[in-house]
């Protein structure tokens, strides 16, 4: 064994993700519905450069040749999602045929190719015609989205079993609802539990339709997870790293696994909790599901909403190339949390490292060290928060695909493939080669 070699559980996975919206492109055609996304890319300013998903990776139409490339990459687990307004163009009511072909077209090739699909139901891309019903904020959302659940479940729950209910909800109703500016934008306390009250009822009947359509089906919701850290040491610092934690980290996991909100967050959210309530949130699970990235830092500002915002480290810590604050430690800590938290399996179901610099040389390759790099150091904390007592099974880097991310548009690019929007052609990038060789071989 060499002192590379990666010590790791037996049937530990290794996979890779993508979401929907960003990389399907054809947001106008076979009758899919606008999502919410698909509004904010219209509006001034939102997203870098006016970018637009409308065609992204051309995924819906170059989905064998991406299939194709992650089975030369050895890949056996790949991770996505399904675009609800793509099956519901309106969220609810009639089924858009063209859309369930999609994904059927999608998963059988997956299972030809030898790769299991994982499939998150809602990974962003929320049916506007629902937003501009009060989406989340409405609590008829957790029936639009139980309805939405089956629908998935009937037709694709003979071929998949690994289903994820959201991801990162909490970054949907912290940026959408808490602080500005992301989808959909409403900062405003009330409207911000509703939306996690909402969400987290949402995941908890979902839960219940996969387990009701889907027998053996293996069922997590995914969460961002980034360890907050006070910009001070002062108690107002302090207090707002707390809050924020709540926010970011907790008010997902602690109700959906044990069964009670965190503390701050508790006593603001009763009006809207219902006898009841936490009993169908709080629904048996079979893992764990975490994003994880950076740290965050937080800082006490009474002029937003909830008293904190977001700020920069106040010590000089090493970052990517767009500006993400690289503490691989952090990483283990996490992990460690979690495990000791919750108690659950846990699969790292996003990791990885942007650039706004990747491009290809003279030569046409894409030397990506940097995310090598990163990639090394993160997946060697995890393998030391496995090796003190991380239950954890499974590894998603982020992402297949340069893609469209969110507010930075094209000009971030996370993929271990390099796309070249103009010509849509495909160039994997030295990360690929080099994630294809560790999970062949488990070395770094
Ligand atoms: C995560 C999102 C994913 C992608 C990465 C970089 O928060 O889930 O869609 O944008 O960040």
């Amino acid at each position: 064994m060499t002192s590379n070699t990666l010590v790791l559980p037996p049937g530990f996975l290794w996979g890779i993700a993508t979401s929907s919206f960003q990389i399907e492109g054809a947001t106008k055609e076979d009758g899919r519905g606008p999502s919410i996304w698909d509004k904010i890319c219209r509006e001034k300013d939102a997203v870098a450069n006016g970018d637009t998903a409308d065609i992204a990776c051309d995924h819906y139409h170059r989905y064998a040749e991406d299939i194709a490339l992650m089975r030369d990459m050895g890949l056996k687990n790949y991770r996505f999602s399904v675009a609800w307004p793509r099956l519901l163009p309106l969220g609810s009511g009639s089924v858009n045929q063209k859309g369930l072909d999609f994904y059927d077209r999608l998963i059988d090739r997956l299972l030809a190719s030898g790769i299991e699909p994982w499939l998150c139901l809602l990974h962003s891309d929320f049916p506007l015609a629902l937003h501009d019903r009060g989406g989340w904020i409405n609590r008829d959302s957790v029936d639009w989205f139980a309805d939405y659940a089956v629908l998935v479940a009937r037709h694709y729950g003979d071929r998949v079993k690994h289903f994820a209910t959201i991801n990162e909800p909490s970054l949907h109703a912290l940026f959408g609802y808490g602080i500005n500016p992301t989808a959909p934008g409403f900062p405003d306390r009330s409207a911000n539990l509703q939306v996690i009250h909402h969400l987290n009822l949402g995941h908890g009947v979902a839960v219940d339709v996969l387990r009701a359509w889907v027998p053996g089906a293996s069922i997590g919701c995914i969460h961002a997870r980034q360890p907050v850290r006070p910009v001070s040491d002062g108690p107002e610092d302090r207090k707002a790293a707390e809050i924020l934690d709540e926010h970011w980290n907790l008010c997902f996991p602690d109700p959906q696994i044990l069964g009670y909100y965190p503390p701050n967050i508790a006593r603001e959210i009763e009006p809207y909790v219902r006898p009841g309530d936490l009993a169908k949130i709080c629904r048996p699970v079979d893992w764990f599901g975490i994003n994880h990235y950076s740290i965050v830092h937080a800082k006490s500002d009474t002029d937003t909403v909830w008293g904190f915002s977001l700020a920069g480290s106040s010590v000089k810590m090493p970052e990517t190339e767009i500006g993400w604050t690289i503490c691989p430690e952090a990483f283990r800590e996490e992990l460690l949390r979690i495990s000791k938290t919750y108690r659950l399996p846990i699969y790292v179901t996003e990791n990885g490292c942007g650039s706004n610099k990747d491009a290809p040389d003279a030569n046409g390759e894409v030397n990506d060290q940097h995310r090598i790099d990163y990639l090394t150091a993160y997946i060697g904390s995890m393998t030391e928060a496995i090796a003190q007592g991380a239950d954890v099974r499974g590894y998603f880097a982020w992402s297949l695909l340069d893609n469209f991310e969110w507010n930075a548009g094209y000009a971030s690019r996370f993929g271990l493939v390099y796309v070249d929007y103009a010509t849509q052609r495909r160039i994997p990038k030295a990360s690929a080669k080099w994630y294809s060789r560790l999970i062949s071989g488990g070395k770094v």
